[in-house]
């Protein structure tokens, strides 16, 4: 039997990831459990998603911190209070200091609304549009001292269609973020995905520099 992987969600809003998350992990043989959901935000709607499931939730107002190092050593504190294996961005809107990441080297994944190196930041639907890109898309990476860098683990396609608003195209990003991130998370509790000096690897193989890409 597979042992269990305790994992951490941070988040900032809505949470749909932590959502997907959370209804991959009820499927069978699932070895990742998520121990507690911790929002930098009080009115982040994932919150109640986490409540919902009966899962631990943490609020941290980044805002009553002296700084980015403060706020960060308090969240790396409430992290660990629940022991997890794995760490997860699923719309955790903040900046992370080095020492945050090096704390959670090779078990911290984030997920991102574009096909990474592109449109690091914010605003990569309206900024694909703006460069007429036919393709669009999410990457999932392990998270490194980079902002939305880090070795790429899974990104999915998604064609951009000539009457694409912003909205209709992050709209069909999202869904295949949902599709995505639970995949990335089952293969790191399985123990298949792991970061290691040549980059992230995948059963053994380490994944192209797109990490593993599926088109839809
Ligand atoms: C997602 O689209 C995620 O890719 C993005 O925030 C959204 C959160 O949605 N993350 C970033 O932009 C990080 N750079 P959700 O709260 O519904 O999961």
């Amino acid at each position: 039997m597979t042992t269990q992987c305790n994992v951490v969600v941070l988040i900032s809003g809505s949470g749909s990831n932590l959502q997907a998350l959370i209804d991959s992990i009820t499927q069978n043989g699932n070895p990742a459990r998520i121990a507690a959901v911790i929002s930098n935000r009080a009115d982040a709607y994932g919150l109640t998603r986490a409540q919902n499931a009966g899962i631990a939730t943490a609020v941290l107002d980044h805002k009553q911190f002296d700084g980015r190092e403060a706020f960060d050593s308090a969240l790396i504190e409430a992290i660990d209070a629940f022991d997890p294996q794995l760490v997860v961005l699923a719309g955790f809107m903040r900046i992370l200091t080095p020492g945050f990441v090096n704390h959670y080297s090779g078990r911290l994944l984030n997920i991102h609304p574009s096909l990474l190196p592109k449109y690091k930041g914010l605003h990569t639907h309206q900024r694909a549009l703006e460069s007429g890109d036919s393709e669009h898309g999410c990457s999932v990476h392990f998270v490194t001292e980079e902002l939305d860098g880090g070795p790429l683990v899974v990104q999915a396609v998604v064609p951009v269609l000539a009457d694409d608003s912003a909205e209709s195209l992050a709209q069909r990003v999202h869904g295949q973020e949902h599709l995505i991130y639970p995949l990335a998370v089952r293969w790191f509790a399985e123990g298949r995905l792991r970061l290691a000096d040549q980059g992230a690897m995948l059963d053994n193989q380490v994944l192209p520099s797109s990490g593993h890409l599926i088109r839809t």
